[in-house]
């Protein structure tokens, strides 16, 4: 039965009632449409508007629907229009007449708007945990690898030595502010459309401020055009879900490359690595590559619903619809991507010699030589000059500037002396650079410590 078969004489073509149909993927939304009709009727039963007797039926009906759902004993019909048509017309068939008094002052289009605003808000919420145990092990690791030495790239070229902490310390960046991200988004949203009706709100007192407490916002959204029409709170959750897709996947390529034979910078634990039908010594990083892979369909879902909004008039249109599948898509994957990406890298074996002797291997420590020489007075130009100079005769020797003879940087500048090799050793180019937020072991226990106060206020 349709709610709105009244006005029609003719029945609804087959292909149509399935085109139109949202109930396949909007049932997962059954839990937000009983919490915001629940709220709805306590304020029509505040307000006069349901009798004592009809808002309890409704109320206790309601609570029955919730927990039958939510139990298994009630199966969401799959041949309902969407889910408020099944809420409803279950409603009224376990409660009779009072059940059809429930949509008094109220449209679809804000009782959407409120579920779909609901779910985001508790899903913006789960995802933030899964953050935090994400900054947390993160945070864990730094600490960890305070000394442990790598090179770090430019160019995907070795440039100057980090640390692994150091390393991390910029992901863990990236992840703090995708946390913020998803706060503000949060706080943004979270004004309650319900009320609003189908655009023009209503002529029923009904009590608006009263529905946006109980259901935890901070107010009604002010206009009830917007209200029903607005669907930026969820572009701007897209573009947060995009954001950390974006950052799983550039660390997720990160470890692939640091995982091959050639970089053996990590080594993936073989619960997070699987294996080749064909070639038996593989050990493939398919968990990473698939996190990586997947940052394209969450990409999709916000360009896809900024495309659906950008020709539509308001209030609400039918194409609007269309913002849920793809955004439940995207919630899903990034639900699931976050936990495993932090798994995998908690399980990681860092294999520090490794990326230590690739740090001294690659001359990271040439910008080190030359401030030595202007240290002693040399231009940094005419430094910059003598150590590239330097640069080539290692090449030629095939070893690192550590290993050069002291002979060979005195032939090429006399004001070299035998302290060069204190003045370039990894620890001394690594443990000198204590500028605020630098690699240098005191800095990156401040930056550590700032953290673990950042994580304690969550
Ligand atoms: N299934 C619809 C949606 O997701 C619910 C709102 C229907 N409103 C309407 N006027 N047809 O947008």
């Amino acid at each position: 039965m349709k709610l709105w078969g009244g006005r029609f004489t003719k029945e609804e073509d087959a292909l149509v009632h399935q085109f139109n149909a949202s109930i396949s993927f909007d049932q997962r939304l059954w839990n937000e449409d009983i919490l915001g009709s629940l709220a709805h009727a306590e304020m029509l039963k505040k307000q006069g508007i349901l009798t004592e007797e009809e808002a309890a039926q409704i109320i206790d009906g309601l609570v029955a629907i919730h927990a039958d759902i939510a139990d298994g004993t009630l199966a969401i019909d799959p041949t309902a229009e969407d889910i408020h048509s099944f809420i409803e017309a279950e409603l009224t068939s376990r409660i009779g007449e009072a059940g059809k008094k429930l949509h008094t002052g109220r449209s679809r289009n804000d009782q959407v708007a409120l579920d779909m605003k609901l779910y985001v808000r508790a899903r913006i919420d789960d995802i933030d945990e899964e953050l935090t145990k994400l900054l947390t092990v993160i945070n864990d690791l730094m600490k960890e690898h305070l000394d442990t030495w790598m090179p770090g790239f430019t160019h995907l070229q070795k440039a100057q030595p980090v640390t692994f902490a150091h390393h991390l310390g910029a992901y863990f960046e990236m992840f703090r502010r995708d946390a913020d991200r998803l706060a503000d988004t949060r706080e943004r949203m979270n004004y309650c459309p319900l009320g609003a009706g189908a655009l023009a709100g209503t002529t029923y007192p009904l009590d608006r401020a009263y529905v946006a407490r109980s259901l935890a916002f901070r107010a009604p959204a002010r206009n009830s055009m917007d209200a029903v029409s607005d669907r930026d709170y969820l572009i701007e959750f897209l573009s947060d879900l995009s954001m950390i897709m974006m950052h799983l996947s550039r660390f997720c390529e990160e470890i692939i490359v640091w995982n091959t034979n050639e970089y053996r910078f990590v080594e993936m634990d073989d619960a997070y690595s699987t294996g080749s039908s064909i070639m038996p010594q593989k050990k493939n990083p398919d968990i990473a590559e698939l996190i990586r892979g997947k940052t394209g369909r969450v990409y999709c879902a916000l360009i896809s619903l900024l495309t659906t909004m950008k020709g539509l008039p308001l209030a609400y249109n039918k194409d609007m619809q269309e913002d849920k599948e793809m955004a439940f898509d995207a919630i899903d994957t990034v639900s699931s991507c976050i936990p495993l990406f932090t798994e995998m890298l908690r399980t990681m074996k860092v294999n520090r010699e490794v990326m230590a002797k690739s740090a001294k291997q690659g001359f990271t420590n040439a910008t080190d030589a030359a401030d030595y020489l202007v240290k002693k007075g040399i231009p940094f130009r005419d430094a910059h000059g003598y150590i590239g100079e330097l640069v080539l005769r290692c090449l030629e020797k095939n070893c690192a500037l550590d290993d050069l003879p002291v002979a060979d940087y005195q032939d090429i500048c006399p004001a070299f002396d035998e302290d060069i090799y204190e003045a370039i050793s990894l620890k001394t180019c690594v443990e000198k650079r204590n500028t605020k937020g630098a690699p240098g072991m005191a800095a990156m226990q401040e930056e550590i410590s700032e953290n673990d106060n950042w994580l304690a206020q969550r």
